[in-house]
């Protein structure tokens, strides 16, 4: 009789797996905080199918350890794995309680904040743990043929829970059920300024004085500007302004509106006419030279973003949403509104357009800690 086919992976290969799901796991959960297009949805289709797969691995991992991290049996590097157990099976259950429509209010952060964050310590309390522990599985146990069964059969289990899991969800109308392909939930479209205000870490300033306000854009280009918000076409019929250009002529830039849906990493999206100027047409007031290839929007906190120069034209500089005069909380005097960009690339309460010839790389810090000076 053939002998029986057991389908758990030997432990080491069950611990190389958690690694490299982990690996997969970080790799596309960052990739996604910056995917806002259709294109990039099998970005957390993998993250799903890594994550639901992970479960199975977990599983077979604490039931061949659980003895060993009985409370009389734990010193340090037992407590650090129980720790990272802990922290993973977290990650793991946020994440797919969120699929399935979970809520939590945590102040100014939700579920998927708290997944996130625990998806971030994960890799960290690993790194810990394998510097106590590590051994790879041997060559030979890896290629072996019915271990590669078994990892297909792992995968295999893990699509067909994802897959499985959104019918579910379907047919119970969870929550969960009309998330978009990023995870977000629809909140507040076509209400005006009444849909939520988030921030990327700690933005919140004051309102901004808009009579002592401007709008300069300067950097790779033939004339500065520098646009006071009564410059600005802002209202229902002002159709355009004139721009001065010093000693040449008056340039105009014409109102315009764009249909825009804006989608936050902490899992909401929300859909909206916004009105303000297009960023070709002040580009085009100002006159980009040759050298000019990204387009950096400055925010009065110091947070910010660069567009290619491409793209940024065709991006808005807001002053209303759904025809109403931005509020504060959602960046007013002006926000960029950039088309297929994740929420914390829309920056807020902009007061410069610099136009640049390399990507200014300090904007990857400067997201992180502008607003955290208090
Ligand atoms: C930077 C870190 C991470 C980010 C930004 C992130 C983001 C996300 C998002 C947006 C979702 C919801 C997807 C949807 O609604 O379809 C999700 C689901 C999930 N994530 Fe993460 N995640 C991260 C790290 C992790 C880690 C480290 C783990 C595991 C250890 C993990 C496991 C899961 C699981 C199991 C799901 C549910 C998948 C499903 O049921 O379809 N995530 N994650």
């Amino acid at each position: 009789m053939a002998p029986e086919f057991d389908l758990e992976p030997p432990p080491r290969v069950v611990d190389g797996s958690l690694l490299v799901a982990v690996v997969v796991l970080l790799a596309t959960g960052i990739t996604s905080l910056v995917s806002g297009r259709p294109s990039g949805g099998w970005v957390f289709d993998v993250h799903a199918v890594a994550g639901l797969a992970t479960v199975v691995l977990l599983a077979w991992k604490l039931r061949r350890v659980r003895h060993r991290i009985s409370p009389g049996a734990l010193d340090a590097t037992r407590a650090m794995s129980v720790l990272l157990g802990v922290v993973t099976t977290g990650a793991l259950a946020t994440g797919v309680w969120w699929v399935f429509g979970g809520r939590l209010d945590l102040g100014p952060w939700g579920l998927l904040n708290l997944h996130i964050g625990l998806g971030l310590v994960v890799p960290v309390l690993l790194a810990v743990h394998l510097r106590q522990r590590f051994a790879l599985p041997r060559r030979e146990t890896v290629a072996d043929r019915r271990n590669a069964l078994r990892y297909g059969a792992v995968l295999g289990a893990g699509a067909l829970a994802w897959r499985a899991q959104e019918t579910t969800s379907r047919v119970l109308d969870t929550a969960g059920a009309d998330r978009r392909f990023t995870g977000s939930r629809e909140d507040g479209s076509d209400a005006g300024n009444d849909f939520p205000v988030t921030s990327w870490v700690a933005d919140d300033p004051d309102p901004v004085d808009v009579d002592a306000w401007t709008l300069d854009v300067t950097g790779h280009v033939d004339t500065s500007l520098s646009l006071s918000a009564a410059a600005l076409p802002v209202g229902e019929g002002e159709s355009e302004t004139a721009i001065s250009r010093g000693d040449r002529d008056p340039a105009s830039v014409e109102a315009a509106g764009k249909r825009a849906l804006l989608d936050c990493t902490s899992g909401w999206y929300s859909e909206h006419d916004w009105g303000g100027i297009r960023v070709g047409d002040l580009l085009d007031a100002a006159a980009p030279d040759e050298d000019a290839a990204w387009v950096q929007f400055q925010s009065v906190t110091g947070y910010r973003w660069s567009l290619p120069l491409g793209e940024a034209r065709d991006a808005l500089l807001a002053t209303r949403v759904d025809g109403d005069p931005l509020s504060h909380g959602h960046g007013a005097p002006m926000r960029l509104v950039a088309p297929g960009r994740r929420g914390f690339q829309w920056v807020k309460w902009v007061e410069e357009v610099r136009v640049t010839r390399r990507r200014g790389l300090g904007e990857l810090v400067a997201v992180f800690v502008s607003g955290l000076d208090g």
